[in-house]
């Protein structure tokens, strides 16, 4: 077939000038990443325009040429919205498949696309583009999931529940306290998301290959309208830094993190033997075999995808190291980790949410728990600091006591009742739910501590919503 006449023909690879031989298929389907870099397309066109028209500006494109790359990258885009677009077997990667339709749509014009451009500051665009949205789009949803907790902790009022050290009952907390608990966790996320976000929010595009252009680009310029906060500073760093693949990667592992501590509580609490917490229907899973069974998969998924998450922080980081400047095929293998990242955790965060809002707290079984005469030890210590005694006295006599009751058998109130230094007085310290009320300092697991933590709470996400909705206040 030949040439159509005023259109560049087609490549079967972007390299082909140089090579008198077609490409194995096994290499292709070894180094071809279509199958995923598919969803930087949205990036890749802006990259794109951006590119595009900073040709225009500097006089490389003409302005006819300017317009009609930009309608094919129109029409590009239009394609792959209404699934209309047809990848071409030799398509290697979304980049290729992009400039390839372009040129076909746009003729010699269209040819002139990848002029001072190569793939290796298009991809690094590209993925910081998509990292910039996609991380935002994570600290939303991390958002969500501490609404939740605010919502139910504020709900849950003056209840509470055994807090635990080495998961043995240590001292009452309010079920607030402990929700929130897991609502700073996820704060700092937040503020991890932010930090990376704004770390890369650096345009690669104009560092060519690996060494910059004799074409006179202002890459300065195409940063500014890609929205990035500035442009590389140096060509070979810029192609081949992927720190903030490993950094977003980190900052969802350790969410993932948190929400595996988040889950195994959940787990723990639905348990018979603890019986905390009853789930809904519609976020429990029943057993094939065993007709009573009513099992919380969720909270467990979300316990075990944090194992994949590190996973993907570790072998990224192996990828990493080692590699010599400046860009290497190898990069590519930094895409698929940080995509399913990002996949799991929305989808974790969604589920957890939804397990959550619509869990029942059992709180009288949480008083009882709670309520175990040993759960006011420390208080009973405290009362006699109060009256003089040393604090190491204090404890063992209080040790002893408990001792006393649970190798006798007898009620502890009454030890304290008995004893001269304690008495009748000591033992209202002992009476259900007094023992949480009186955690009274900053921070503690008190109401009145727990009242003013729910403010600042509230606060903070009203902050952090403001922070992650608007790019400009990193
Ligand atoms: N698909 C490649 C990647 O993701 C694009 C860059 C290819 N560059 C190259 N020099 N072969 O890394």
């Amino acid at each position: 077939m030949g040439r159509p006449p005023g259109r560049s023909r087609r490549l079967l690879t972007l390299w082909q000038g140089r090579f008198a031989g077609r490409p194995d298929e096994a290499l292709l389907a070894f180094t071809a990443s279509l199958a995923f870099d598919r969803r930087l397309a949205a990036d890749d066109l802006a990259g794109s325009r951006a590119h595009v028209r900073g040709l225009g500006r500097v006089g490389v494109l003409d302005d006819d040429e300017v317009a009609a790359v930009l309608g094919a990258l129109d029409e590009v885009e239009a394609e792959l919205a209404g699934g209309g677009f047809a990848f071409a077997p030799d398509d290697e990667d979304v980049h290729t498949a992009v400039e390839r339709r372009v040129t076909e749509l746009a003729g010699p014009a269209g040819a002139k696309l990848h002029t001072g451009r190569s793939r290796n500051d298009q991809v690094a665009t590209d993925l910081r583009l998509w990292c910039k949205r996609e991380l935002a789009g994570v600290a939303t949803s991390v958002l969500e999931l501490q609404a939740v907790l605010l919502e139910r902790a504020v709900e849950a009022g003056d209840a509470y529940l055994p807090g635990y050290t080495h998961l043995q009952r240590a001292q009452p907390v309010l079920l607030a306290h402990h929700l929130l608990a897991h609502g700073w966790a996820l704060a700092r996320d937040v503020d991890r998301l932010c930090d990376a976000r704004r770390r890369l929010d650096v345009s690669p595009l104009g560092a060519g290959a690996l060494a910059g252009s004799s074409l006179p680009l202002d890459p300065d310029a195409v940063a500014a309208e890609l929205g990035f906060a500035g442009r590389f500073e140096n060509s070979l760093d810029a192609v081949s830094d992927r720190d903030f693949v490993a950094e977003s990667l980190f900052a969802l592992a350790l969410l993932g993190v948190h929400l595996s501590r988040l889950g195994e509580e959940v787990v723990l609490w639905a348990s018979e033997e603890v019986g905390f917490l009853g789930l809904d229907d519609a976020w429990a899973t029943g057993s094939s075999m065993l007709p009573q069974k009513k099992n919380p998969d969720v909270a467990e998924l979300a316990r075990g995808k944090a194992g994949r998450l590190v996973g993907h922080l570790c072998g990224v980081l192996t990828t990493l190291k080692g590699l010599p400047l400046a860009y290497n095929r190898d990069l590519q293998e930094t895409q698929e980790p940080l995509f399913d990242a990002v996949d799991q955790v929305n989808l974790a965060l969604a589920a957890l949410g939804g397990l959550l809002a619509s869990a029942t707290f059992h709180t009288a079984a949480m008083a009882a728990a709670a309520d175990g005469p040993a759960a006011a030890a420390v208080d009973l210590a405290e009362l006699l600091v109060e009256g003089g005694t040393p604090f190491r006295d204090a404890h063992a006599v209080v040790g002893e006591l408990v001792r006393r009751s649970l190798d006798g058998g007898q009620d502890l109130a009454d030890l304290v009742a008995g004893h001269p230094d304690l008495g009748t007085q000591a033992t209202g310290l002992l009476a259900p739910g007094v023992a949480v009320s009186r955690r009274t300092t900053p921070g503690g697991a008190g109401p009145q501590p727990v009242a003013a933590q729910v403010a600042s709470f509230r606060a903070r996400l009203d902050d952090d919503r403001r922070r992650v909705g608007d790019p400009a206040s990193p």
